[in-house]
Protein backbone atom coordinates (compact mmCIF):
# COMPACT_ATOMS: atom_id res chain seq x y z
CA UNK A 1 0.00 0.00 0.00
CA UNK A 2 1.66 3.41 -0.93
CA UNK A 3 0.98 6.59 1.68
CA UNK A 4 1.87 10.34 0.71
CA UNK A 5 3.02 12.45 3.21
CA UNK A 6 1.91 15.70 2.89
CA UNK A 7 3.45 18.71 4.80
CA UNK A 8 6.65 16.27 5.44
CA UNK A 9 9.68 17.76 6.86
CA UNK A 10 13.34 15.98 7.24
CA UNK A 11 12.28 15.13 10.97
CA UNK A 12 9.34 13.75 9.71
CA UNK A 13 10.80 11.34 7.04
CA UNK A 14 13.43 10.72 10.10
CA UNK A 15 10.88 9.38 12.47
CA UNK A 16 8.10 7.45 10.12
CA UNK A 17 11.37 5.78 8.36
CA UNK A 18 12.48 4.57 12.18
CA UNK A 19 9.10 3.78 13.51
CA UNK A 20 7.78 0.21 13.73
CA UNK A 21 5.80 -1.18 10.69
CA UNK A 22 7.65 1.31 8.10
CA UNK A 23 8.77 -1.63 5.99
CA UNK A 24 5.57 -2.91 5.61
CA UNK A 25 4.10 0.59 3.94
CA UNK A 26 5.07 2.89 0.84
CA UNK A 27 5.93 5.79 2.06
CA UNK A 28 6.81 8.61 0.30
CA UNK A 29 7.23 12.36 1.47
CA UNK A 30 6.04 15.43 -0.21
CA UNK A 31 7.04 18.69 1.46
CA UNK A 32 4.18 20.75 -0.30
CA UNK A 33 1.18 21.64 1.97
CA UNK A 34 -1.85 19.76 0.72
CA UNK A 35 -4.22 22.50 -1.17
CA UNK A 36 -6.82 22.20 -3.96
CA UNK A 37 -3.62 23.13 -6.13
CA UNK A 38 -1.63 20.12 -4.74
CA UNK A 39 -4.31 17.69 -3.90
CA UNK A 40 -3.31 15.89 -7.85
CA UNK A 41 -0.03 15.09 -5.93
CA UNK A 42 -2.42 12.37 -4.24
CA UNK A 43 -3.50 10.27 -7.34
CA UNK A 44 -2.87 6.73 -7.25
CA UNK A 45 -2.41 7.03 -2.90
CA UNK A 46 -4.80 5.20 -0.90
CA UNK A 47 -3.68 6.76 2.03
CA UNK A 48 -2.93 10.45 2.35
CA UNK A 49 -1.39 11.56 5.60
CA UNK A 50 -1.77 15.11 6.85
CA UNK A 51 -0.36 17.83 9.29
CA UNK A 52 -2.42 20.74 11.14
CA UNK A 53 -1.91 23.54 8.51
CA UNK A 54 -2.92 21.20 5.13
CA UNK A 55 -6.39 21.66 3.35
CA UNK A 56 -9.02 19.02 4.19
CA UNK A 57 -11.80 21.33 2.95
CA UNK A 58 -14.82 19.81 1.19
CA UNK A 59 -12.99 20.64 -2.08
CA UNK A 60 -9.61 19.06 -1.42
CA UNK A 61 -11.24 15.64 -0.33
CA UNK A 62 -13.35 15.82 -3.17
CA UNK A 63 -10.07 15.28 -5.49
CA UNK A 64 -7.80 12.87 -2.96
CA UNK A 65 -11.55 10.65 -3.40
CA UNK A 66 -11.57 10.92 -7.16
CA UNK A 67 -7.54 10.21 -6.98
CA UNK A 68 -8.33 6.82 -5.23
CA UNK A 69 -7.54 7.86 -1.83
CA UNK A 70 -9.72 6.32 0.78
CA UNK A 71 -7.49 6.53 4.19
CA UNK A 72 -6.68 10.31 5.70
CA UNK A 73 -4.66 10.03 8.13
CA UNK A 74 -3.61 12.71 10.27
CA UNK A 75 -0.22 13.05 12.41
CA UNK A 76 -1.88 15.50 14.64
CA UNK A 77 -4.33 15.16 17.64
CA UNK A 78 -6.58 18.10 16.27
CA UNK A 79 -8.54 17.84 13.60
CA UNK A 80 -10.58 21.36 13.30
CA UNK A 81 -9.04 21.70 9.79
CA UNK A 82 -11.28 18.64 8.37
CA UNK A 83 -14.31 18.82 7.07
CA UNK A 84 -15.71 15.54 8.40
CA UNK A 85 -18.67 15.72 7.20
CA UNK A 86 -17.66 15.68 3.53
CA UNK A 87 -15.21 13.20 4.59
CA UNK A 88 -17.91 11.11 5.44
CA UNK A 89 -20.17 11.76 2.48
CA UNK A 90 -17.27 10.95 0.26
CA UNK A 91 -16.94 7.55 2.22
CA UNK A 92 -12.98 8.59 3.54
CA UNK A 93 -12.14 7.48 6.57
CA UNK A 94 -10.09 9.73 8.94
CA UNK A 95 -8.08 8.72 11.60
CA UNK A 96 -5.97 11.34 13.92
CA UNK A 97 -3.25 10.28 17.14
CA UNK A 98 -5.14 11.56 19.87
CA UNK A 99 -1.99 11.66 22.48
CA UNK A 100 1.53 11.81 21.64
CA UNK A 101 3.45 13.64 23.61
CA UNK A 102 1.51 16.05 26.42
CA UNK A 103 5.10 16.48 28.18
CA UNK A 104 5.95 17.90 24.79
CA UNK A 105 3.37 20.74 24.22
CA UNK A 106 3.21 21.62 28.03
CA UNK A 107 6.90 22.04 28.52
CA UNK A 108 6.95 23.97 25.63
CA UNK A 109 4.30 26.56 27.29
CA UNK A 110 6.35 26.62 30.27
CA UNK A 111 9.54 27.48 28.25
CA UNK A 112 7.40 30.45 26.82
CA UNK A 113 6.42 31.54 30.40
CA UNK A 114 10.12 31.49 31.50
CA UNK A 115 11.41 33.26 28.80
CA UNK A 116 8.83 36.17 28.83
CA UNK A 117 9.16 36.60 32.44
CA UNK A 118 13.19 36.33 32.81
CA UNK A 119 13.52 37.81 29.31
CA UNK A 120 15.68 35.68 27.92
CA UNK A 121 15.49 36.21 24.82
CA UNK A 122 16.25 39.71 25.43
CA UNK A 123 19.11 38.70 27.78
CA UNK A 124 21.27 36.31 24.81
CA UNK A 125 20.80 39.04 21.93
CA UNK A 126 22.37 41.36 24.74
CA UNK A 127 25.27 39.24 26.00
CA UNK A 128 26.02 38.52 22.24
CA UNK A 129 27.09 42.08 21.16
CA UNK A 130 28.81 42.85 24.18
CA UNK A 131 25.89 43.97 26.61
CA UNK A 132 26.18 42.71 29.77
CA UNK A 133 23.82 45.42 31.40
CA UNK A 134 20.48 44.36 33.05
CA UNK A 135 18.27 47.24 32.71
CA UNK A 136 14.86 45.94 31.22
CA UNK A 137 15.09 42.38 32.73
CA UNK A 138 13.46 42.30 35.90
CA UNK A 139 11.12 39.62 36.32
CA UNK A 140 8.94 38.20 39.17
CA UNK A 141 9.02 34.52 41.02
CA UNK A 142 6.76 32.14 39.75
CA UNK A 143 6.37 30.94 43.33
CA UNK A 144 3.11 32.32 44.69
CA UNK A 145 2.11 33.70 41.68
CA UNK A 146 -1.65 32.45 40.30
CA UNK A 147 -1.74 30.77 37.34
CA UNK A 148 -5.39 29.54 34.89
CA UNK A 149 -5.39 26.47 32.91
CA UNK A 150 -8.01 26.72 29.83
CA UNK A 151 -8.57 23.55 29.29
CA UNK A 152 -7.65 20.47 31.70
CA UNK A 153 -7.11 17.58 29.79
CA UNK A 154 -4.05 15.88 28.62
CA UNK A 155 -1.80 18.42 28.30
CA UNK A 156 -3.22 20.98 30.45
CA UNK A 157 -2.62 18.33 33.55
CA UNK A 158 0.66 17.93 32.58
CA UNK A 159 1.34 22.16 32.61
CA UNK A 160 -0.57 21.66 35.80
CA UNK A 161 1.50 19.58 37.30
CA UNK A 162 5.27 21.44 36.37
CA UNK A 163 3.23 24.80 37.46
CA UNK A 164 2.00 23.10 41.08
CA UNK A 165 5.86 22.43 41.13
CA UNK A 166 6.85 25.93 41.12
CA UNK A 167 4.63 26.25 43.86
CA UNK A 168 1.95 28.25 41.41
CA UNK A 169 -1.31 29.12 42.75
CA UNK A 170 -4.00 27.05 40.02
CA UNK A 171 -6.79 28.28 38.25
CA UNK A 172 -8.90 26.07 36.08
CA UNK A 173 -11.94 26.06 33.32
CA UNK A 174 -13.03 23.13 31.59
CA UNK A 175 -16.83 22.07 31.05
CA UNK A 176 -15.32 18.71 32.39
CA UNK A 177 -13.39 19.14 35.68
CA UNK A 178 -10.35 16.63 35.69
CA UNK A 179 -9.83 14.61 39.37
CA UNK A 180 -6.10 14.94 38.14
CA UNK A 181 -5.91 18.59 38.51
CA UNK A 182 -8.51 19.06 41.44
CA UNK A 183 -5.82 16.95 43.12
CA UNK A 184 -3.38 19.43 42.75
CA UNK A 185 -5.30 21.67 44.32
CA UNK A 186 -6.31 23.83 41.52
CA UNK A 187 -9.59 25.81 41.71
CA UNK A 188 -12.13 25.28 39.15
CA UNK A 189 -13.90 28.56 38.36
CA UNK A 190 -15.74 29.73 35.60
CA UNK A 191 -13.51 31.22 32.44
CA UNK A 192 -14.47 34.99 33.55
CA UNK A 193 -13.93 34.50 36.98
CA UNK A 194 -10.47 32.56 35.62
CA UNK A 195 -9.53 35.20 33.46
CA UNK A 196 -9.88 38.20 36.27
CA UNK A 197 -7.92 36.27 38.95
CA UNK A 198 -4.74 34.40 37.29
CA UNK A 199 -1.68 36.06 36.60
CA UNK A 200 -0.38 34.11 33.81
CA UNK A 201 -3.36 32.10 31.55
CA UNK A 202 -2.24 29.29 29.41
CA UNK A 203 -5.04 27.85 26.84
CA UNK A 204 -4.94 24.13 26.27
CA UNK A 205 -8.62 23.66 25.09
CA UNK A 206 -9.43 22.56 21.67
CA UNK A 207 -10.78 24.89 18.76
CA UNK A 208 -14.44 24.50 18.46
CA UNK A 209 -17.70 26.62 17.50
CA UNK A 210 -17.17 27.31 21.34
CA UNK A 211 -13.67 28.30 21.84
CA UNK A 212 -13.40 30.38 18.85
CA UNK A 213 -11.94 33.71 19.85
CA UNK A 214 -12.28 33.11 23.82
CA UNK A 215 -9.93 35.81 24.13
CA UNK A 216 -11.04 38.91 22.58
CA UNK A 217 -11.41 42.34 23.43
CA UNK A 218 -13.64 41.96 26.47
CA UNK A 219 -11.99 38.97 27.91
CA UNK A 220 -8.69 40.86 27.65
CA UNK A 221 -10.02 44.15 29.17
CA UNK A 222 -11.23 41.81 32.23
CA UNK A 223 -7.72 40.63 32.58
CA UNK A 224 -5.31 41.58 35.80
CA UNK A 225 -3.50 44.37 34.31
CA UNK A 226 -0.03 43.51 32.97
CA UNK A 227 -1.29 39.51 32.79
CA UNK A 228 0.51 37.10 31.22
CA UNK A 229 -1.04 34.90 28.32
CA UNK A 230 0.21 31.71 26.57
CA UNK A 231 -1.25 30.08 23.36
CA UNK A 232 -0.15 26.29 22.24
CA UNK A 233 -4.06 25.59 21.60
CA UNK A 234 -5.33 26.69 18.36
CA UNK A 235 -4.46 30.37 16.79
CA UNK A 236 -8.04 31.22 16.34
CA UNK A 237 -8.52 30.39 20.05
CA UNK A 238 -7.61 34.12 20.43
CA UNK A 239 -9.05 37.61 18.51
CA UNK A 240 -5.31 38.09 16.90
CA UNK A 241 -5.68 41.93 16.46
CA UNK A 242 -7.16 42.68 19.88
CA UNK A 243 -3.96 41.05 21.24
CA UNK A 244 -2.33 44.15 19.88
CA UNK A 245 -4.94 46.53 21.16
CA UNK A 246 -4.23 45.11 24.67
CA UNK A 247 -0.08 45.11 24.31
CA UNK A 248 0.10 48.44 23.14
CA UNK A 249 -2.14 49.82 26.30
CA UNK A 250 -0.17 47.47 28.95
CA UNK A 251 -3.24 45.27 30.01
CA UNK A 252 -1.64 42.45 28.50
CA UNK A 253 1.96 42.68 30.02
CA UNK A 254 3.45 39.24 28.38
CA UNK A 255 2.48 37.31 25.07
CA UNK A 256 3.86 33.80 23.96
CA UNK A 257 2.21 32.50 21.46
CA UNK A 258 3.00 29.09 19.65
CA UNK A 259 -0.03 29.26 16.97
CA UNK A 260 -1.51 31.58 14.83
CA UNK A 261 -4.72 32.22 13.41
CA UNK A 262 -3.29 32.47 9.85
CA UNK A 263 -0.61 30.64 10.26
CA UNK A 264 -0.83 28.14 7.45
CA UNK A 265 0.44 30.13 4.88
CA UNK A 266 3.67 30.78 6.75
CA UNK A 267 4.51 28.66 9.38
CA UNK A 268 6.77 25.61 8.87
CA UNK A 269 9.14 27.67 5.90
CA UNK A 270 12.03 29.60 5.98
CA UNK A 271 10.13 32.94 4.83
CA UNK A 272 13.96 35.05 6.12
CA UNK A 273 14.24 36.26 2.45
CA UNK A 274 10.69 37.70 1.61
CA UNK A 275 8.51 40.55 3.08
CA UNK A 276 6.41 39.25 6.04
CA UNK A 277 2.59 39.92 4.46
CA UNK A 278 1.21 40.00 7.02
CA UNK A 279 0.85 43.08 9.03
CA UNK A 280 -0.45 41.47 11.94
CA UNK A 281 1.95 39.26 12.77
CA UNK A 282 4.80 41.95 11.66
CA UNK A 283 3.24 43.80 14.55
CA UNK A 284 2.87 41.62 17.29
CA UNK A 285 6.55 41.48 16.45
CA UNK A 286 8.04 44.46 17.11
CA UNK A 287 7.06 43.62 20.40
CA UNK A 288 9.54 43.70 23.18
CA UNK A 289 7.28 41.19 25.48
CA UNK A 290 5.69 38.91 22.54
CA UNK A 291 7.13 35.84 21.52
CA UNK A 292 6.20 33.93 18.72
CA UNK A 293 7.04 30.33 17.92
CA UNK A 294 6.02 28.74 14.50
CA UNK A 295 3.79 25.71 16.08
CA UNK A 296 6.73 23.95 17.48
CA UNK A 297 5.54 23.41 20.86
CA UNK A 298 5.19 19.32 20.14
CA UNK A 299 8.46 19.15 18.32
CA UNK A 300 10.35 16.66 20.56
CA UNK A 301 12.30 13.26 19.55
CA UNK A 302 9.68 11.84 21.90
CA UNK A 303 6.91 13.55 20.13
CA UNK A 304 8.00 12.42 17.02
CA UNK A 305 8.42 9.34 17.38
CA UNK A 306 5.30 8.53 19.05
CA UNK A 307 3.44 10.28 15.99
CA UNK A 308 5.14 8.20 13.43
CA UNK A 309 4.26 4.41 15.72
CA UNK A 310 0.64 5.80 16.00
CA UNK A 311 0.28 6.79 12.40
CA UNK A 312 1.51 3.35 10.98
CA UNK A 313 -0.33 1.46 13.25
CA UNK A 314 -3.27 2.93 13.00
CA UNK A 315 -2.63 2.82 8.69
CA UNK A 316 -2.24 -1.08 9.35
CA UNK A 317 -4.92 -1.63 11.47
CA UNK A 318 -7.35 0.44 8.97
CA UNK A 319 -5.65 -1.72 6.01
CA UNK A 320 -7.04 -4.97 8.23
CA UNK A 321 -10.30 -3.75 8.48
CA UNK A 322 -10.06 -3.30 11.94
CA UNK A 323 -9.80 0.79 12.40
CA UNK A 324 -8.88 2.69 15.31
CA UNK A 325 -8.67 6.46 16.38
CA UNK A 326 -11.51 7.10 13.87
CA UNK A 327 -12.45 10.52 13.81
CA UNK A 328 -16.24 10.86 13.29
CA UNK A 329 -18.06 14.47 12.33
P1 LIG B 1 -7.56 16.72 25.43
O1 LIG B 1 -8.71 16.29 24.59
O2 LIG B 1 -6.85 15.73 26.30
O3 LIG B 1 -8.02 17.94 26.37
C1 LIG B 1 -8.78 19.02 25.91
C2 LIG B 1 -9.59 19.53 27.10
O4 LIG B 1 -10.26 20.72 26.68
C3 LIG B 1 -10.66 18.55 27.58
O5 LIG B 1 -10.55 18.33 28.97
C4 LIG B 1 -11.96 19.24 27.23
O6 LIG B 1 -13.01 18.98 28.16
C5 LIG B 1 -11.53 20.70 27.29
N1 LIG B 1 -12.47 21.59 26.64
C6 LIG B 1 -13.34 21.33 25.64
N2 LIG B 1 -14.06 22.41 25.37
C7 LIG B 1 -13.64 23.39 26.21
C8 LIG B 1 -14.02 24.74 26.43
N3 LIG B 1 -15.02 25.30 25.74
N4 LIG B 1 -13.35 25.45 27.36
C9 LIG B 1 -12.36 24.88 28.11
N5 LIG B 1 -11.98 23.60 27.96
C10 LIG B 1 -12.60 22.87 27.01
O7 LIG B 1 -6.54 17.41 24.42
P2 LIG B 1 -5.00 17.72 24.63
O8 LIG B 1 -4.20 16.56 24.13
O9 LIG B 1 -4.77 18.19 26.02
O10 LIG B 1 -4.78 18.92 23.58
C11 LIG B 1 -5.37 20.19 23.78
C12 LIG B 1 -5.18 21.02 22.52
O11 LIG B 1 -3.80 21.35 22.38
C13 LIG B 1 -5.53 20.30 21.19
O12 LIG B 1 -6.91 20.38 20.91
C14 LIG B 1 -4.71 21.04 20.18
O13 LIG B 1 -5.48 22.09 19.63
C15 LIG B 1 -3.56 21.63 21.00
N6 LIG B 1 -2.26 21.05 20.61
C16 LIG B 1 -1.25 21.89 20.23
C17 LIG B 1 -0.01 21.39 19.85
C18 LIG B 1 1.13 22.29 19.46
O14 LIG B 1 2.15 21.80 18.93
N7 LIG B 1 1.08 23.59 19.71
C19 LIG B 1 0.22 19.95 19.80
C20 LIG B 1 -0.88 19.14 20.30
C21 LIG B 1 -2.09 19.70 20.66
Amino acid sequence: MHALLFSSQPYDQDSFSHAPGAAQLALHYQSARLSEDTAALAAGYEVVCAFINDDLSAAVLQRLKAGGTRLIALRSAGYNHVDLAAAKRLGLAVVRVPAYSPHAVAEHAVALILALNRRLHRAYNRTREGDFSLHGLTGFDLHGKTVGVVGTGQIGLAFARIMAGFGCQLLAYDPFPNPQVQALGARYLDLPDLLREAQIISLHCPLTTQTKHLINPQSLASLQPGAMLINTGRGALVDTPALIDALKSGQLGYLGLDVYEEEAQIFFEDRSDLPLQDDVLARLLTFPNVIVTAHQAFLTREALAAIAATTLDNIARWAAGNPQNLVEG
